[in-house]
């Protein structure tokens, strides 16, 4: 028998796989929505408007694989001890990358759906964690009310946006979440060595890698930024990681943040 929700998911994911999904996978699709779901999803990917943003993530992927190891990160570990006491189920990932977070909460028994605009890191998520659902597009073009999930956990991917494509990710992500949901964000913070570094595109925000520019946020700027939500925590937080120049440290700042 087939699984319609499976089936509405795969119709608006890109490259439709001729492999199946496994059954956890499909029970968790087949949450995501009905008929009006489906609708919704319509126009997910729209490579004109994040053309040259694919671009740049696919060459990165493409070149360096793996980048950041198999390991997950940090603050993924905190979200999902968090995630687990709050007793969410449901967890939207904007920018998945090759899946080393949504692994995580996918094997820890979490329904696991991730947002991807390189179909490489895309390719290899699906590949790497058979449990997550993954829809390859942009994280602007989720619509609203097409799922709503119980949480939100996205690991520096908000900072890549200019400030219009920061207040409209933001409206997403509370269009998408359910009443009481959490949102556990991290992005660069301005202790980030970068910061200052390269072209200043906006305020506080700079091209210090030619192709991706970065916004450092301050805390005022992350408290601003999460306004719609109720916030709970934020401070900053360090991340190891070894790729490219070498072992370094990322100066993170992370909100955790209730739709009320
Ligand atoms: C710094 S990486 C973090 C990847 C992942 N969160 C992790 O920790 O492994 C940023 C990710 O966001 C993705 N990305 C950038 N812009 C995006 C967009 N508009 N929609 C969906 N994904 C996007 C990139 O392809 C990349 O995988």
């Amino acid at each position: 028998m087939g699984n319609p929700g499976l089936d509405i998911v795969r119709k608006y994911m890109r490259n439709i796989g001729s492999t199946e999904q496994p059954s956890k996978a499909a029970a968790h699709a087949s949450g995501l929505g009905g008929d009006a779901a489906a609708n919704d999803l319509h126009g997910l990917f729209d490579p004109q408007e994040d053309g040259h943003v694919r671009e740049y993530w696919d060459r990165k992927f493409a070149a360096e694989g793996k980048i950041w190891g198999e390991t997950p990160s940090r603050s993924a570990l905190c979200a999902l001890e968090m995630f687990r006491r709050e007793g969410l189920c449901e967890v939207l990932i904007p920018g998945s990358g090759y899946g080393r977070n949504s692994r995580l909460f996918a094997e820890a028994g979490f329904q696991v759906t991730g947002v991807e605009i390189s179909e490489f890191a895309y390719q290899m998520a699906r590949q790497d964690d058979p449990y997550s659902c993954f829809l390859l597009g942009s994280v602007l073009e989720l619509p609203d009310g097409a799922a709503q999930f119980e949480g939100i956990y996205c690991f520096n991917v908000l900072h890549l946006f200019d400030r219009a494509g920061r207040q409209r990710l933001v409206q997403r992500w509370h269009a998408l979440l359910r009443h009481n949901g959490v949102l556990f964000v991290t992005v660069f913070s301005e202790h980030e060595p970068t910061f200052g570094v390269g072209k200043r595109v906006e305020e506080n925000t700079f091209e210090s890698k030619i192709g991706r520019p970065v916004h450092y946020y301050s805390e005022e700027d992350l408290r601003e930024e999460l306004s719609a939500f109720e916030l709970i925590h934020t401070d900053l937080i360090e991340e190891p990681e070894e790729h490219g120049e070498g072992t370094h440290v990322h100066t993170l700042r992370y909100g955790v943040a209730r739709k009320t």
